[in-house]
């Protein structure tokens, strides 16, 4: 909501009350500002104008929802901005709460901006695959500069109001009412010429290098957009406005706006962004919901084991302000444990800087640490991160069961295991849920919430809460082998694998990943894991190691197709980075750097000489679709059995979690715009060619949406026949 109100000396002589951006009659909305203007100007009783907001806040920007409606798109508020700043009166914005995006723009085209201390200000359109089209590209540098207004923009990162005044973007920060500021600020105003607060009569101001600035500026945001072509078209906008009169800058701005909206990719950040807020509403397979079960509070937490992924739960837990206690098997790995966390810690305060003070980790009533359970009585929920060992966590949990309260909730970490057999350790079956973190647990966004048979709804709400408190995105899933993230993962790697058999190197598959959008590549990513991980699982399941029965064939496993290539390079040492040698070779072990290996290709080729396997060359296209397309056919079969509620959760997951890229709106969202015919016809062929590997056969799920004429993401599950679509 904004509001429009007309000062004559010191009183408000009249107000209009529009909803501005949430307004489903946005014509009718930019038509009585207008004539609100218009009428001001006319009158000259009216000395100045002021835009504010209504309930402490200015404006949030569009409603997102209205961007991939074509009625909108022929409506700019561009000219609305405009004509504020034509005003011959002064017009002063008074910002309190939240200014973004459009709610921005719109104060770009007053004379005067004022805003309360603890007022954001931003121009998040990058974020959802657009640019702030209203102008804003060819305004906020002119106020501004270039580089603060290119980091605005490509960024979409908000900013309190004590930084906008900083960077000029705001006139005045006041601590009390905002709007008699603003009527105070007006008044003082009344005569004074506007000429020089028009923005777009503003020359840019110059930086002695601006070419080069502009080059290296290019480079950088290419990079971190890692396709993504908003950040792209904001920078080609803002470039715009360095080399050309304010009216073309602003023709550009709209050229570059309109290929944004048609591009897909703000289709997929919107969805991306509205499927992210969909999995707050979880849903399991027996009827629980979101609607009936209430969080019970977290007053006080423990974690079990400071390995990887503990030293990153109690952080998270540390700065959600929960008190937590640190348990570890003996006091030397609980000093190693501790040394750690309290780095990790130490690194956050600085990063958090002044605010840093509230983690007070320092003090033993909010991190303890200890070898003792006793000290685990009173907490309220547990998280147990130790070995991936299914005899390991069922002793921890029997421990637990008998030494903590009754109502405590016992989380478990674990990344693939039974939640069912480990919570059958206890005497509280419906306390016990997975919480499934992503490494480096204080960073990843992603907590993969999984339900077992016994599960009660108020432990599900409570671990979503929890999610919530640690700025997380809990997406709630049944228990299956490896839940959501590995099961699709499974065949991904696979793929991976099968394709170096075949006649890859681990460079040209993570290339094809990489340029496809993820952040980092299988090997890349395995290299980094450690290969050990996935070796110990694999001997754990009989697949490799001592107890694979003699005769077993080596690229077979229970008549299925089975690579011993990542063990073979596990019995040579190479266990990735921390090797210095893996799929790649680094600088040392512990290194970063990932260079091809020569040794690495002549085991390929030895290898294939030894099995008999004749190398081809596989082509980007193949490489693409034998590792995506076995993902989500993976996907599909997660859906009908109801382990998740809908498309979003497996999309929600990937982004989060995987490194899926945002603007291609995760992997269901991209079988949806590949088409559902496409990915069943390549599926088909790849499965005849490798008869094998079931993991390539279509999943029957899509091809009962094929045969269903190929319906859109968001019909999917009515057509599943699963328990959860009927919910
Ligand atoms: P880790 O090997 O780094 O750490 C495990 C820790 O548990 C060790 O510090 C060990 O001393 C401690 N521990 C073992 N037995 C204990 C006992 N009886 N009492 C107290 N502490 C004990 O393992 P990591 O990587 O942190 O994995 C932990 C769990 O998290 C596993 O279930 C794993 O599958 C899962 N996970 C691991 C991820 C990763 O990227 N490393 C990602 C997601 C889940």
């Amino acid at each position: 909501m904004l509001r429009l109100l007309l000062v004559c000396s010191c009183k408000r002589i009249r107000q209009f009350s529009y909803t501005i951006f949430s307004n489903p009659k946005f014509n009718i909305f930019l038509q009585a500002l207008e004539d609100g203007l218009k009428r001001a100007d006319a009158d000259p009783s009216v000395k100045a104008v002021m835009i504010c907001g209504e309930n402490g806040k200015f404006s949030a920007g569009a409603d997102i929802q209205g961007f991939s409606s074509p009625k909108r798109q022929g409506i700019a508020l561009g000219p609305l901005v405009s004509l504020i700043e034509r005003s011959e009166k002064p017009v002063v914005a008074a910002i309190e709460g939240i200014a973004l995006g459009g709610g921005l723009e719109v104060a770009l085209g007053c004379h005067f901006r004022v805003a309360h201390v603890q007022a954001r200000m931003g121009l998040p359109e990058v974020t959802i695959g657009l640019l702030p089209g209203a102008e804003g590209t060819q305004r906020l540098p002119r106020l501004i500069g270039v580089p603060a207004a290119l980091d605005l923009i490509t960024t979409g990162r908000h900013i309190p109001a004590t930084e906008a005044l900083k960077l000029g973007l705001v006139d005045e920060v006041v601590e009390e009412n905002t709007v008699e500021a603003g009527i105070r600020l007006a008044n003082k105003l009344i005569g004074q010429p506007l000429g020089p607060r028009r923005l777009s009569l503003k020359p840019i101001p110059r930086l002695p290098n601006m070419e080069a600035f502009l080059s290296e500026a290019l480079v950088k945001v290419k990079k971190q957009a890692r396709g993504c072509l908003a950040p792209e078209l904001c920078f080609q906008a803002v470039k715009a406005a360095t080399e050309q009169p304010f009216a073309d800058g602003v023709r550009r701005e709209r050229e570059l706006f309109n290929i944004l909206l048609t591009s897909g990719q703000a289709q997929a950040l919107q969805y991306a962004f509205f499927a992210e807020r969909a999995v707050q509403r979880w849903t399991t397979l027996s009827g629980a919901s979101w609607k009936s079960a209430s969080p019970q509070p977290i007053r006080r937490a423990a974690v079990i084991g400071l390995g990887t992924m503990g030293r990153g739960i109690v952080t998270s837990l540390v700065k959600a302000n929960i008190p937590v206690v640190a348990l570890e098997q003996d006091v030397e790995y609980l000093n190693t444990g501790r040394k750690a966390v309290m780095l990790l810690l130490e690194r956050e305060a600085m990063k958090m800087g002044q605010d840093a003070q509230s983690l007070d980790f320092h003090n033993p009533a909010r991190l303890q640490f200890t070898v003792d359970f006793d000290g685990l009585r009173d907490v309220d929920l547990v998280i147990e991160a130790v070995f991936e060992n299914m005899a390991l966590k069922k002793e921890i949990f029997k421990k637990l069961s008998g030494i903590c309260k009754p109502g405590a909730f016992l989380c478990t970490n674990t990344s693939a295991l039974n939640i069912d057999e480990i919570a059958s350790a206890t005497s509280h079956p419906q306390q016990v849920i997975g919480t499934h973190f992503f490494s480096p647990a204080h960073v990843m966004r992603l907590l993969e919430i999984i339900y077992g048979r016994h599960t009660s709804p108020a432990a599900i709400a409570t671990a979503m809460q929890l999610a919530k408190a640690m700025k997380k995105v809990g997406v709630v899933v049944g228990n299956c082998f490896g839940f959501v993230g590995n099961r699709m993962m499974f065949p991904y790697v696979q793929q991976a694998v099968f394709l170096l058999e075949e006649g890859s190197r681990p460079e040209n598959v993570d290339q094809v990943i990489e340029d496809f959008g993820f952040k980092i590549g299988p090997f890349r990513m395995s290299d980094l894991a450690g290969l050990d991980v996935g070796w110990r699982s694999r001997k754990g399941q009989g697949l490799t190691g001592a107890s694979l029965p003699p005769g077993t064939p080596a690229r077979q496993r229970h008549g299925r197709r089975y690579s011993p290539l990542p063990d073979l390079l596990c019995e040579q040492g190479r266990f990735g980075q921390k090797t210095g040698k893996g799929w790649y070779q680094y600088e040392k072990a512990g290194g970063r750097t990932a260079r091809p290996d020569p040794w690495l290709h002549s085991f390929l080729s030895e290898y294939r000489d030894t099995h008999q396997i004749k190398t081809r060359f596989i082509d980007q296209e193949e490489i693409l679709e034998r590792c995506l397309f076995s993902l989500i056919n993976e996907g599909f079969n997660i859906l009908a059995e109801g382990i998740a509620s809908g498309p979003e959760h497996l999309d929600v997951i990937y982004i989060n979690g995987y490194g899926w890229p945002k603007h291609k709106g995760g992997p269901m969202f991209h079988a949806s715009t590949v088409g559902l015919p496409r990915i069943l016809a390549k599926l088909q062929k790849y499965s005849e060619a490798h008869p094998d590997v079931p993991e390539l056969r279509p999943s029957a799920f899509l091809k009962k949406l094929v045969a269903a004429g190929n319906p859109p993401l968001k019909e999917w599950m009515s057509c599943s026949g699963s328990q959860s679509s009927k919910l």
